[in-house]
């Protein structure tokens, strides 16, 4: 292999790895589509449900499967004895991502068919995984807090059962409605880092439980859907929207520091799901009579893309930058952003899972050795 194309093919940047049904990425003009539905129509008009049932299935649903869908999520929104016990014995300073991923793992333990690979075991499992990892993660932070965990409600759809166990308030439509569109925006995207994870999982032969907790472990990276957590703690950091340029100058233009949820490495358009996002954190700020962030934000987005370099390099807000203040708006604790985050995108990696199944065959590159060659064994204290 040659320099240039060792350059060329690291971070495996415009490599592609296989073929997709569920989502098509375009990031020249800023499009995601999800099975040929535009994004913006599905985060106006579609509820998580049906995005789910979107990727699983390939079609939008009719009301019977829809209904049929809600009813089997909502019957698997408990958790095992024993796994609801280990969260509450965790050490209350656990990380909330640490906690997802072993939580999932954790499951596999109660699942007698764990490593049954068969379409219909997977089918199951997408679905449970799906129904548990927000009671997961709501548990977790009731448990961090000496809270009882609150049991899902039937008569709840998915956006506001998580906001009923997070918080047990009866979750105001408006952030109700935020948090599906938040969940549909984020549920699916090509083979970004966490769902090539999952893959190359699936590809050896392992299990869905495995698989995913592989994906979460990905997901929590600042440089994947650790950033929103990120964002935000950039934000308060900056301050006010007054410190913005002088913030800027003083760590981004001088390379201390990045402009957490900016950037893309398939985005060189403004990322569609930031457009929808942005509206969304605006109007949950005048809702709360609280601009102040969603004002620095704004404010530094011009700072950023009125600057030479971030234009030449076509650097946008991406998914996790105004999410952050939607989220943060929302009273969703900030360490909780990414397990929200993980929420969302466990029907698209369970799908990206089947995919994979459907047409297996071992992910397994090459790398090229630049070490040293032909050296002389050296007994050990002759070293
Ligand atoms: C997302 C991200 C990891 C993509 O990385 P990538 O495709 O590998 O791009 P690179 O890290 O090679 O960056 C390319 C150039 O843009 C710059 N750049 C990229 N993102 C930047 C950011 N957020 N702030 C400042 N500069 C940035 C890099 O410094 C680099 O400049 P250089 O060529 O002069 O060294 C990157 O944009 C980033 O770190 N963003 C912040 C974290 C984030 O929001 N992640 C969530 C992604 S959805």
């Amino acid at each position: 292999m040659t320099d240039k194309a060792v350059a060329a093919a690291k971070g495996l940047q415009n490599v592609i790895v296989g073929q997709t049904r569920l989502s098509l990425v375009n990031g020249t003009e800023g499009k995601l589509i999800y099975v040929g539905y535009k994004i913006e129509d599905l985060a106006e008009h579609a509820t998580f449900e049906e995005v789910i049932y979107l990727l699983w299935h390939g079609e939008l649903p009719k009301r019977q499967q829809l209904d049929e869908l809600r009813r089997a999520l909502q019957a698997e929104m408990h958790l095992p004895a024993a796994v609801m016990g280990m969260l509450y014995a965790f050490p209350k300073t656990a990380t909330p991502m640490a906690v997802l991923r072993t939580a999932v793992s954790m499951l596999a333990l109660y699942d007698p068919k764990a490593d049954d690979n068969s379409v219909e075991e997977n089918r199951r499992k997408a679905l449970q995984l799906t129904a548990k990892v927000p009671v997961i993660v709501a548990a977790w932070e009731r448990a961090r807090n000496g809270k009882e965990p609150i049991p899902a409600r039937p008569d709840y759809s998915f956006a506001q059962n998580f906001l009923w166990m997070l918080k047990g308030t009866e979750p105001q439509p408006q952030e109700a409605a935020v948090i599906d569109a938040y969940l549909v925006l984020l549920s699916e995207h090509g083979m970004n880092a966490s769902t090539f994870s999952a893959r190359v999982t699936t590809s050896t032969l392992s299990d869905m439980y495995s698989a995913m907790t592989t994906a979460i472990g990905t997901l929590k990276g600042a440089a994947h859907g650790g950033a929103n957590e990120e964002a935000m703690r950039m934000f308060f950091e900056i301050g006010s929207a007054e410190n913005v340029e002088n913030w800027f100058n003083t760590y981004v233009k001088t390379k201390q520091k990045r402009v957490m949820g900016m950037g893309h490495r398939v985005y060189k358009a403004l990322d569609p799901r930031a457009a929808v996002l942005r509206r969304k954190a605006e109007e949950m700020s005048r809702a709360t009579n609280n601009m102040h962030w969603f004002n620095l934000a704004v404010k530094l987005e011009e700072v950023a893309r009125q600057d030479p370099e971030f234009i030449e390099k076509k650097l946008y807000p991406n998914v996790d930058y105004y999410s952050a203040i939607a989220l943060y708006t929302l009273g969703i604790p900030m360490d909780q952003f990414t397990p929200l985050f993980a929420i969302a995108r466990m029907p698209g990696w369970a799908a990206h899972v089947l995919e994979q199944w459907a047409d297996n065959r071992l992910i397994r590159p090459d790398v090229e050795y630049i070490g040293p060659m032909d050296l002389e064994w050296k007994p050990i204290d002759q070293r």
